[in-house]
């Protein structure tokens, strides 16, 4: 076991080696029981079709430190359920939601020391995977499958993390109406790569997609779903078949509605709707809540609330999510897995 000399109050989102990685492999129609290895390199064949045409999928989740030391997984039910349905669309053998959740727990037990304390601010983020793998050149399901988990520490996605950021409307898209924008794949963000990069260059955090059919109603952030708050108390997401389900989307919906007493709006959210809206934000497992201080589009930055300060309801909607992950505040039913900790 290593003893990471990691200063947790600077912790970005940067991959750093962690001791021990959850590994399955699925061949003759089942996966086999999984080890934890020390080896952070797969070997795989040349002609695996994760690396040519893209059967793969991910997931992202968090593990968070209490106060009391006992560690808090959140929703990982939800995460697997997700890999479900992003196998079943590329074909991909299905892993059980018990089989998810033992190997995201196995992962953190066996890196526990890498989890930043209760209160840095920083999660143990967990990328579970699966990939085609074994010999293989046509165009077809694979022979064979990995499912793997890996952890990494992990501070704020976007820089400064609960600090406004703008975002510019995209000219590309990152997922086709009927393609796989709703399943986690490769794909999307390989696809979203060269906006992306554009988007930075041009001093933005990243950019955000319209619908890929009509061009007007706003659909994600490469890495993070779209939320608004108007001046009468909507809090306002988009709703697309091309768009991510996101978890932190769904916990939103039902905090802002249950605990904020706010009124829920799913739909289309056009693009010329932006005055509409008093705050905004980009929400999800790596971005947590982040504010959206401006959108640039057509040539002009719209403000929210503020390009210094975060708006009131997002506030609001930042304590609620955060103090629930790390269990500060009390959970609705069945979104903590604990895990006791060492
Ligand atoms: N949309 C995209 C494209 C993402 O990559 C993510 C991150 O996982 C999300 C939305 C938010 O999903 P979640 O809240 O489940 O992390
Ligand atoms: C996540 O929030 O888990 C993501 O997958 C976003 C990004 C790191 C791709």
């Amino acid at each position: 076991m290593s003893v990471p000399s990691i200063d947790w109050s600077t912790l970005g989102f940067s991959y750093i080696k962690t001791d021990y990685r959850y590994l399955s492999h699925w061949s003759q129609d089942q996966w086999d029981a999984g080890v934890l290895s020390e080896d952070n390199v797969l070997h795989i064949s040349e002609g695996s079709t994760a690396l040519h045409y893209g059967q793969q999928c991910f997931e992202g989740l968090k593990a968070y430190r209490c106060k009391d030391g006992s560690i808090n997984l959140f929703r990982p039910d939800q995460n697997a359920l997700r890999m479900q349905r992003s196998c079943a669309r590329l074909m991909m053998p299905s892993v059980s939601v018990e089989q998810f959740i033992d190997a995201c727990t196995q992962v953190v037990k066996a890196n526990e020391h890498f989890i930043p304390p209760y209160g840095s601010g920083g999660a143990l983020y967990l990328r579970p995977f699966v990939i085609g793998v074994g010999d293989n050149i046509g165009v077809r399901t694979a022979p064979e499958f990995i499912f793997s988990v890996f952890c990494i520490p992990v501070g704020p996605y976007f820089k400064g993390g609960m600090k406004p950021c703008n975002f510019m409307i995209s000219n590309y898209d990152r997922a086709a109406p009927n393609g796989t924008g709703a399943a986690k794949v490769g794909g999307n963000y390989a696809a979203s790569l060269l906006p992306g990069s554009e988007a930075k260059s041009a001093g933005f955090a990243d950019c955000i997609y319209l619908d890929p059919l009509t061009h007007t109603n706003i659909e994600e952030v490469g890495s993070a779903n779209f939320f608004a708050i108007t001046q009468d108390k909507q809090f306002v997401t988009p709703r697309s078949a091309s768009v991510l389900p996101g978890i932190t989307r769904l916990s939103l919906i039902q905090l802002a509605k249950d605990r904020l007493g706010l009124t829920v709006v799913e739909g289309d959210v056009p693009v010329g709707d932006l005055k509409k809206f008093t705050e905004a934000g980009a929400c999800g497992t790596a971005a947590v809540i982040t504010p959206i201080g401006g959108i640039q589009y057509n040539g002009e930055l719209h403000v929210f609330h503020s390009q210094e300060e975060v708006g009131p309801v997002t506030q609001q909607l930042y304590k609620e999510l955060t103090g629930i992950q790390s269990g500060d505040i009390e959970a609705p039913e069945g979104w903590i897995v604990k895990i006791q900790g060492a």
